[in-house]
């Protein structure tokens, strides 16, 4: 008789303990995932945003994909962003992950997935800020963070975790009690001078690597000229920098096709021009070095976000905790197994 197929449920505490500590491991993984995905042995459709007419601010987004190579699943992302979360203590994105079998097709998993969209977002900004910065001869030592929640401390963990090493932290938040918080975690963690800049100009003018992690719907940073320094920008929140700044960098994105919708900054930059030859290439271009960014202009990081991260990161959290022997199963979960009863 042929067993019935299992299916797990992998709490948010089994993917910290799984990725926490691992990051180096975790940006090895993202950084696979994406030369499965240049090399074409990924499916990754395009993400659907789910919207509400009356809750602009709020939206659930689906990001099916599939991994082939020792990922070999596939499976699909739904995670929340409801920014007013935040006043009331919680986190503002939630998320569930589901791995589904290359075989069968069963969904053999159901993992909280906040972390891992966490992690993989901090990964792949870790890995892009390493290669760029390489690919440039220098590596930054002074850092802006500009918008400072979970996603933020997430890119700090992984830039430490990637080698990086500060002298001046500045810290730029519409909100002093969110940049107070943020400056005494770095505070907790780093050597360097941490400095709270109030305006965003300040921000951007003291720092050579720059980490936007806000929630802006729409730019509000539109001059290039506090970007005269060249810095090397992680644009993870996508929608903070005028089409201005974007035509004037060398603008690496993780998916041409993905990155050109939703009025992303480099969306908005495409339809005010009617082309997107301001791309210089993708991060994958960047890995095989097809690329090679500048020293000498702006350099600006967009990554979409693309569903075969998360799987790759959520195989892994799957195969640690299934080695562990902790792995919560759900008995009976799939019923109705017998063709005729
Ligand atoms: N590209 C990707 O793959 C990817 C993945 C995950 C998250 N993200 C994005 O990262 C961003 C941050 O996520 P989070 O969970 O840390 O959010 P969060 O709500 O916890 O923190 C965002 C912070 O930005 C601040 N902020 C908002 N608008 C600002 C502005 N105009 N100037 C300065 N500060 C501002 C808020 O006060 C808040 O402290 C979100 O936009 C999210 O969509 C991108």
């Amino acid at each position: 008789m042929t067993q019935s197929p299992s299916f797990a449920v992998i709490s948010g505490a089994q993917v910290h303990e799984a990725v926490s500590g691992r990051e180096r491991r975790v940006i090895a993984m993202v950084e696979d995932a994406y030369r499965l995905h240049g090399e074409g042995r990924t499916v990754n459709p395009d993400s659907y945003f789910l919207r509400f007419p009356d809750e602009p601010a709020n939206r659930i987004i689906a990001l099916p994909a599939s991994v082939q190579g020792d990922v070999n699943v596939h499976g699909i992302k739904w995670i929340s962003s409801f920014p007013g979360n935040v006043a009331g203590g919680v986190p503002r994105a939630s998320a569930v992950l589901i791995l589904n079998d290359t075989a069968t097709g069963y969904p053999f998993a159901c993992l909280e997935s906040s972390i891992v969209s966490a992690a993989r977002t901090a990964a792949s900004a870790s890995l892009a800020a390493a290669r760029l910065a390489d690919a440039r001869g220098e590596r930054p030592r002074r850092v802006g963070f500009f918008g400072v929640g979970l996603i933020a401390r997430y890119i700090h963990t992984y830039l430490a975790a990637n080698g990086f090493e500060f002298d001046e932290l500045n810290v730029h938040d519409l909100s002093r009690e969110h940049a107070e918080g943020f400056r005494d975690y770095l505070a907790r963690t780093e050597g360097g001078r941490i400095e709270i800049r109030d305006s965003a100009e300040d921000l951007v003018r003291s720092s050579d690597l720059v980490v936007f992690a806000t929630v802006a719907g729409e730019p509000h940073v539109t001059e290039p000229a506090w970007f005269g320094h060249h810095p090397l920008v992680l644009h993870v929140s996508l929608r903070d920098l005028a089409p201005e700044i974007i035509l004037d960098a060398y603008n690496v994105v993780d998916d041409v096709e993905h990155c050109m919708k939703a009025n992303t900054s480099p969306h908005l930059a495409e339809q005010k021009v009617g082309h997107r030859d301001f791309v210089a290439g993708t991060l994958y271009d960047v890995l095989t070095g097809a690329t090679t960014p500048p020293a000498d202009r702006t350099v600006v990081f967009s990554p979409f976000g693309l569903g075969v991260l998360d799987l790759a990161v959520a195989r892994y959290v799957y195969d640690h905790v299934a080695e562990s022997g902790d792995l919560h199963e759900v008995p009976g979960f799939f019923h109705e197994m017998k063709r005729y009863g």
